[in-house]
């Protein structure tokens, strides 16, 4: 599109994600979904991604959002084991997800805390993901605000993406979580997103997407979605309101137009 021509050198995306986490019943997920749908196609430069709990992505992937649809909005799951099939007892593999999803969620805090998953295991899961043709929106986030460390940070990003190719290293989505951050209602302020985000961008590329996660909501997500190195947003709980959600999606596509416009 012709916005595209005046857009960075490279051009991201933006993507707005919404993880309900362990959130709504049947009928919610799908009037959820329904909602965020009827308005998805107004906001053209703006990719979304829905992640609901894993037992509704089905019902949600036939009736609303079909996986590898070529419109700007699409399904994720919020985790998934590395192997097809097996012995893994309430698990998911990646064959399944694939059935109904194009991204999944590799790596959130809450895996890592409360299941215990660790280094390993995450990238070999994000691995997984891009054999199995998904996109990984891979986690990563310092535990205590006093504890940032942005070396520590990108050392650990490093060991997570180092089985992969230069292209799944383009096409890897990396979240940004402060875990203090996370439903907390105490977010980061984008300077302090922003600085981490650009040192987690070499290590990874200049064509990965990179997300702020952390407390986003409709009153402060349009400071992020100005950040240069803040290609979107990982949204929790604001995720589960449909119009903040939108208003947030919307604040993102009207940044595109907006950057679009000066460099004209
Ligand atoms: P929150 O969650 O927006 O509710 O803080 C974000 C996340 O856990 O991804």
């Amino acid at each position: 599109m012709w916005y595209n021509l005046y857009m960075n050198k490279v051009h991201r995306q933006k993507l707005i994600v919404g993880n309900w986490k362990m959130n709504t019943g049947s009928a919610d997920a799908h009037i959820l979904a329904q909602s965020i749908k009827n308005e998805a196609a107004h906001l053209e430069h703006v990719d979304l991604v829905l992640c609901p709990p894993s037992v509704w992505l089905g019902l949600i992937a036939e009736n609303l959002i079909m996986p590898h649809n070529s419109s700007n909005l699409h399904l994720g799951a919020q985790n998934m084991h590395f192997a097809e099939q097996g012995a893994y007892t309430g698990e998911i593999s990646p064959n399944m997800v694939k059935e109904v999803a194009d991204y999944v969620i590799l790596g959130h805090s809450e895996r890592v805390h409360i299941f215990k998953e660790d280094v390993h295991l995450v990238a070999h899961k994000v691995k997984s993901a891009f054999e199995h043709h998904l996109t990984p929106i891979l986690c990563v986030g310092e535990d205590q605000k006093d504890a940032k460390s942005n070396r520590l940070l990108a050392n650990h990003l490093k060991q997570l993406v180092g089985q992969l190719t230069a292209t799944e290293v383009e096409k890897l989505v990396v979240a940004y979580e402060p875990v203090w951050a996370i439903g907390t209602g105490n977010a980061a302020t984008p300077e302090y997103a922003e600085e981490t985000a650009f040192v987690l961008r070499g290590v990874v590329s200049d064509k990965t997407r990179i997300l702020y996660g952390g407390s986003v909501d409709a009153t402060n997500a349009k400071g992020f979605l100005q950040k240069e190195d803040i290609d979107g947003l990982l949204i929790g709980g604001a995720s589960l309101k449909y119009k903040d959600f939108l208003t947030i999606a919307k604040y993102a596509d009207d940044e595109v137009i907006k950057l679009a416009r000066i460099r004209k």
